[in-house]
């Protein structure tokens, strides 16, 4: 009997040199000293047999059992100890870069314009895309039949009003929201409005049916066209640089009176004529004039005490030109190897 305790602790003993993991420790552990192990198993034989054997074994085995313990325990430590080593995280390796999205170089602009504009003390406004034609069309200056309507060649959204007359269009620009802005803030007011628009193109790398807009409008007293002029020029040097001029020709919008082309000088050849500017020296870019007084009234403002200024800026034009885009397609087309390069 004492040969067979002291063979299942040399045995053990031995064993447990070998073991340097987890799963050796259990194999050990539920071989020898769990409930049904070897070692158990011994010590339930020592219940047969006379007592003073007993007591000779007894104190014999439980000599044994604690020295396995203890030297189980040792081991147990030491995997432990090394197995939390492996697992720590080593924060000196440089780390895998996820990969992040980009914003559209439309939005980018966007953002530059409305940084510009907060500066200036205006406020962001917001209309809907799908547009009623009356605040599309009529209220700024263009009744059903007036021919400048043909100008922007419209998607008629097909819903009829009571007359039968189409009366949903996708907007052919932001100006609709001049009269939203005037009829829910009124005068005095200072608003910009940046949005998409909608026009049914003939699409190729210059003409896309579905482009941006910038919309600017103040209404006040005494406003005149030379705070217009003013303002574009102050606009066009923060977007290009101290040295941008502005020039203004005249061009008919009906919901404007008068009207007019604002063109920068080329912000590449300062002027002198290149590729981007065509070798005219300038970029035609905004659309302005002082507001029609057909357009207050609709508006619920009173022209003979106030009067305003609106303009508006080829949002996608813009960035076209800032980032020498060549295909206007590619703004929309959804392609990773265009966005990612901003
Ligand atoms: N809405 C005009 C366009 O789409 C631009 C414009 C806005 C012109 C405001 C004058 C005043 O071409």
């Amino acid at each position: 009997m004492k040969n067979k305790f002291q063979k299942v602790r040399a045995e053990f003993l031995e064993k447990l040199k070998a073991v340097n993991d987890a799963n050796g420790l259990r194999e050990l552990e539920l071989k020898y000293l769990s409930r049904k192990g070897e070692f158990s198993s011994l010590m339930h034989e020592l219940k047969d047999l006379s007592l003073e054997l007993k007591k000779e074994l007894g104190g014999l085995a439980n000599n044994i059992k604690q020295e396995l313990e203890t030297n189980f325990n040792e081991v147990r430590d030491r995997v432990n100890r090394l197995s939390a080593k492996n697992s720590l995280i080593d924060i000196t390796v440089p780390g895998i870069e996820p990969p992040h999205g980009h914003l559209n170089p439309i939005t980018i602009i966007q953002r530059e314009m409305e940084d510009i504009f907060s500066s200036l003390g205006f406020t962001i406004f917001d209309g809907p895309e799908l547009e009623s034609d009356y605040f599309n069309f009529t209220a700024l200056n263009m009744p059903l039949l007036h021919p400048a309507r043909d100008m922007q060649d419209t998607f008629y959204v097909d819903s009829k009003n009571k007359d039968g007359a189409l009366d949903l269009v996708m907007r052919t620009h932001t100006s609709p929201v001049q009269i939203r802005a005037m009829k829910k803030l009124g005068a005095p007011l200072k608003v910009v409005v940046p949005g998409r628009c909608f026009r049914n193109e003939a699409t190729d790398a210059r003409h896309e049916h579905t482009f941006y807009q910038f919309e600017g409008l103040i209404v006040g007293e005494n406003i005149n066209f030379a705070n217009l002029k003013s303002l574009l020029e102050l606009v066009g040097k923060k977007l290009f640089g101290p040295k941008t001029k502005l020039r203004m020709r005249p061009k008919f919008y009906p919901f404007v009176e008068p009207g007019n082309n604002g063109e920068y000088t080329c912000f590449l050849c300062e002027g002198k004529g290149c590729r981007v500017c065509k070798n005219t020296g300038w970029l035609e870019i905004v659309g302005g004039g002082l507001v029609h007084p057909e357009v207050l009234r609709a508006g619920g403002i009173d022209p003979e005490k106030y009067s305003g200024l609106a303009f508006g800026f080829g949002l996608t034009r813009l960035a076209m030109l800032k980032y020498g885009v060549t295909d206007v397609r590619l703004f929309n087309s959804g392609d990773l190897k265009f966005l990612e390069q901003f």
